[in-house]
């Protein structure tokens, strides 16, 4: 291990700001993310977590504050490699099969070993001849999540990545990201949805482009003093009405 990859934090976000016009999206925004954490991002729309996922990976560049990712100061090029980013919106060659799409972005990564591999992952293997625009709505995302960890990336950032996926195959992807998590992958993961969020390590609750909580599942119900998450959200974020 190199010096900077041992490096204890993923993810560093120092005081960050991001105004798009008028409209403020990340105001004083801080987190940190550790190796090998599963990190829930959550809030409601428009709250920044895109924005802040995107300043990760030198999309968004910051007004104010510091991003470091892997030990590198962003942006920086080659710290990409070492990432993987699932956006929102699925990202795919739609002329193209799942296995060529999952190809190509291996091997821009320079990784074509793990196709396979990323393809089961999803459950993909048997569709992956299937050209993508003839594949499901639950299935394109699958195959978007294949082609973001297809080269075995230190760092997997998932933009909502189960929205449109099917229940069971849900907990099975979550089991996964657990495994990757074990064997050290950090994960940064976006979500609405509070039953996927009581599996992170550690969530962080944003709201109006500002970190209103950071904690486990367990400290930010103690400190809303609430039993249900969802209770947690609420009563913290009228603790911070802008
Ligand atoms: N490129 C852009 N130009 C103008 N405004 C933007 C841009 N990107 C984001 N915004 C604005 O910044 C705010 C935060 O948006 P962002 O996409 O980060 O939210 P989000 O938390 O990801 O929401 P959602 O849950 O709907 O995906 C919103 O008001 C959005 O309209
Ligand atoms: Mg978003």
């Amino acid at each position: 291990m190199t010096p900077e990859s041992a490096h204890a934090y993923a993810v560093e976000i120092d005081r960050v700001d991001k105004r798009f016009g008028a409209i403020v999206a990340l105001d004083n925004a801080s987190l940190r993310i550790r190796r090998g954490e599963v990190y829930g991002l959550l809030g409601p729309n428009g709250a920044g977590k895109t924005t802040l996922i995107r300043s990760l990976v030198g999309l968004v560049a910051p007004e104010q504050g510091t991003v470091t990712v892997l030990g590198q100061r962003m942006p920086q090029l080659g710290v990409l490699a070492r990432v993987g980013y699932m956006t929102q919106q699925a990202a795919l060659y739609p002329d193209l099969s799942a296995e060529e799409n999952v190809r190509f972005f291996g091997a821009i990564n320079g990784r074509v070993d793990g196709v396979r591999e990323a393809l089961e992952f999803v459950d993909l293997w048997d569709r992956r001849k299937s050209v993508v625009s003839t594949l499901s709505g639950g299935m394109r995302t699958r195959c978007s999540l294949a082609c973001a960890l297809v080269h075995k990336p230190e760092l997997l950032l998932l933009d909502e990545p189960t929205v449109g996926v099917d229940p069971q195959l849900r907990i099975q992807l979550w089991g996964r990201f657990r495994k990757m998590a074990a064997a050290g992958t950090s994960i940064l993961i976006s979500s609405h949805v509070m039953d996927e969020a009581e599996r992170c390590d550690r969530l962080g609750l944003i709201r109006f482009g500002r970190m209103l909580a950071e904690g486990t599942v367990a400290e930010l119900k103690a400190k809303a003093g609430v039993d249900r998450l969802e209770d947690a959200f609420l009563k913290l974020s009228e603790d911070r009405e802008p």
